[in-house]
Parts: structure tokens; sequence; C-alpha cells
């Protein structure tokens, strides 16, 4: 690596297009893979992560806010892009200009959008978003065809998407998301049945995409799969993904320690024996969490280093005593595969007592991002660059 990065996420775009691939042969040529790119793609950086899923055959992308829409804009991507989260009513204007397609919740915002709309000279589409059991975001479904009524009447908009979001899809008793599904279903017949068509509705997520497949629609919104992570530790995923990220440092410091000598903030681990010690320079202000102190391990020279006291902002020490001529800018794993041993997002999240999404997710942006294609190093995003 010929960069002075001390650590970095390592994304590979072979795997995200692989995952879309999988997710293509999974649901088949008739439905449109919209994944979501929320969060910065779940820490894996939002541009160059939707650009490799577009080329790989998605066709549209989901965000939670309209900002996040407008960095795919900035970004020179101009494919459809859902704003599956809630926009006020004077963010009107942002979703006008930068192209973007709204899930409406009121009348008033949709007012205000299609004033914003007509002030810029151009129609847009928008979806409903509708609440079949998960009592967070949309109309409840009795409230849907009122609404539905009101803004087919609105100028300068089209009423493309219904889309729910499922609870429970990667449970093991689907007993909710089916009582969900025939809500989304029933809203969208009562729509029906009032001569309101919904070109393009939407409920799956990654789980919901790999078991069922009663549930797609005309779109689905796959997140974790895509980025090649198992939605849920109770079942194995249904059909193969690759893992698109991979987090790496490396040995900044490397000295031996007496017996009884304590280790980082706290002296909360205390060497019982003498230690090789050596420092990674990762930590919580990279987003590596806290609670992972005395717990993770990473990988140096193909084998496991166990983390000794407590993750700082900046570096935590592990244990090399085990890893044979471990030295200065040995290339440590923190997340990822090195020789035969891998470390998953889901054994770090584990031991964090959270899920893989977050683990993911809380990468901040002084963690560098390397985009690889066949190996090699294609883009680099990085603070100061
Ligand atoms: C509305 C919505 N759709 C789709 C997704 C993608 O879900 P997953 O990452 O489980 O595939 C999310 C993520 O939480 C979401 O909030």
């Amino acid at each position: 690596m010929d960069h002075a990065f001390v650590n970095w996420a390592e994304i590979d775009l072979d795997a995200i297009a692989f995952n879309v691939q999988a997710i293509r042969r999974q649901v088949g040529p008739g439905v449109e893979i919209m994944p979501a790119v929320k969060g910065n793609a779940y820490g894996h950086g939002a541009a160059p992560v939707s650009k490799a899923a577009l080329q790989a055959g998605a066709t549209r992308l989901a965000v939670h806010r309209a900002i996040e829409g407008g960095e795919l804009r900035q970004a020179g991507i101009d494919a459809p892009v859902l704003v599956m989260g809630y926009t006020p009513p004077d963010g009107a204007p942002y979703i006008a200009q930068h192209d973007l397609t709204a899930s409406l919740m009121t009348l008033e915002f949709a007012q205000a959008l299609s004033a914003a709309v007509g002030a810029v000279g151009r129609t847009l589409p928008v979806h409903i978003k509708v609440d079949t059991g998960m009592s967070r975001y949309g109309l409840m479904p009795d409230e849907v065809l009122e609404f539905a009524r009101a803004l087919v009447k609105l100028p300068n908009l089209q009423l493309e998407g219904l889309f729910t979001h499922f609870a429970t899809a990667d449970s093991l008793d689907l007993t909710h998301v089916r009582r969900q599904l025939a809500v989304f279903n029933e809203v969208l017949s009562a729509l029906h049945a009032a001569g309101i068509e919904i070109p393009l509705p939407h409920a799956s997520n990654s789980a919901a995409i790999m078991r069922l497949p009663e549930a797609r629609f005309k779109a689905v919104r796959p997140g974790i799969a895509f980025y090649g992570m198992p939605p849920s530790d109770d079942w194995t995923p249904t059909f193969e993904i690759h893992p698109a990220l991979t987090l790496k440092s490396r040995v900044c410091r490397v000295r031996r320690l007496p017996v009884g000598a304590g280790v980082s903030y706290g002296r909360t681990f205390v060497t019982q024996r003498e230690t090789v010690a050596a420092l990674v320079p990762v930590g919580y202000g990279d987003g590596f969490h806290r609670i992972l102190s005395n717990k993770a391990q990473v990988l140096i020279r193909g084998k496991r280093a166990p983390l000794i006291g407590r993750v700082c902002m900046d570096q935590f020490v592990v244990d090399a005593t085990e890893i044979p001529g471990v030295e200065l800018n040995d290339e440590v794993v923190l997340v990822g595969r090195q020789g035969s041993e891998q470390i998953s997002a889901e054994e770090v999240a584990r031991l964090a007592g959270t899920i893989n999404y977050e683990v993911t997710t809380s990468l901040l942006p002084r963690v560098a991002r390397l985009y690889l294609r066949g190996g090699k190093v294609v883009e680099t995003t990085a603070i100061g660059e």
C-alpha cells in the first residue's frame, strides 16, 4: 500500500457487484433493485458504492434524508433516489432542486413540494409510506386512500410508489411480517378499487428478499445483504453474499511489558506474564466502540491477538505475545480476512452488544476508504486527500 494512512477500510466493489447480481438472480428480471445507501452506505461510502451498484444492475437508490440524496446528486448520480424518511415542508425546494423522490406523509408537505417542483419547471415522482406494523414513519393504513385522493389532484407530482417496512423479517417467526404484508396488499387493493394505480409498490428489505418471495412487488430495498452481511444470527442467508468491507490498520508500536504492567486508561488490564504489546491506531474516534475494551480481537500475521485494556479515542493495545516476529507497521485486520483467519462484522457486533449494521455504519470519516476492483485500489476517499 503506497499511502500514509494508519487505518482504513477497503471496500471491494467486486463484492458489491456480486451481491447485486445475487439479489437479481433471487428476485428475477422484473423487479427493480433499490439498495439502501443511507448512513453513508452503512459506512461503506455512499457515492462510490452507489455507482458500483448502478453499474451492476441496480436501477434506483434509497436514502433516509434529503441531504443524503443531495450528496449522491453532487457526485454526479442521476438515477432515481428515494428519500425514505421525513422531510420538513421547508425542505421541499431542496427535494425539487435535487430531483429526489420524497416519501409523503402530510398534505402540507405535498402542497409545498407541488409548488416547489412547479417553480423549477418539472414534475416529480413521489411515494407514500404506509405503516403496516412498525409503529414508526408512515401513514396509518386507513389514512392512505384519502391522502392519495388529495395527492393525485396536486399539479407537478406523480404518485409512483407505495411502500412499507417490515419489523421482523429477520426473525425466525414470520407471523407479524405476513400480517404486515396482508395490510399492505389491502391498501393497494383499496387504491386500485378507487382507480388509483401505483406503478411501483415495494416492501422488502434483505431478510424479506431472502425469505418472502410474495413480498417482492415491483422493487426491493436491500441494505445489509447488499453489503454482503447476513441479516440475522438466527438463520443462514439463503444465497451466497460476499462481505465488501475490510477494516485495517497497522501496528504503530511494539514493546515488551513486564509482569504487573497496567494497560491503557483505568488500568483495567494488568499483565500476568511478560507481554509483547502491540499498539493499534484505531479508537472510538474512528467508530471502533469503546465497549470492545478487553473483548475484541484483531488479526496480525494471520493470527488472532486479543485487545487488552481500554479502547481510547485513537488507539488500543493488543497482546501480541503469541505472534512471532510481530513488528512496527505490520498489517492489522479488525474486520475481515487475513490469511486463513476471519473476523466478521457479526463477531465484533456480538462482542459490542449490537448488530453488524452498526459496526460498519459507525466508521467515521477519519477512516480512509479505499475502493478496490480486481484487488487494486481504484479510488480513495480520505480527509486531507
Ligand atoms: C425503510 C427501509 N428499507 C430498507 C432498509 C434496508 O434494510 P436491510 O438493511 O435490513 O436490508 C432499511 C434499513 O433499515 C429501511 O429503513
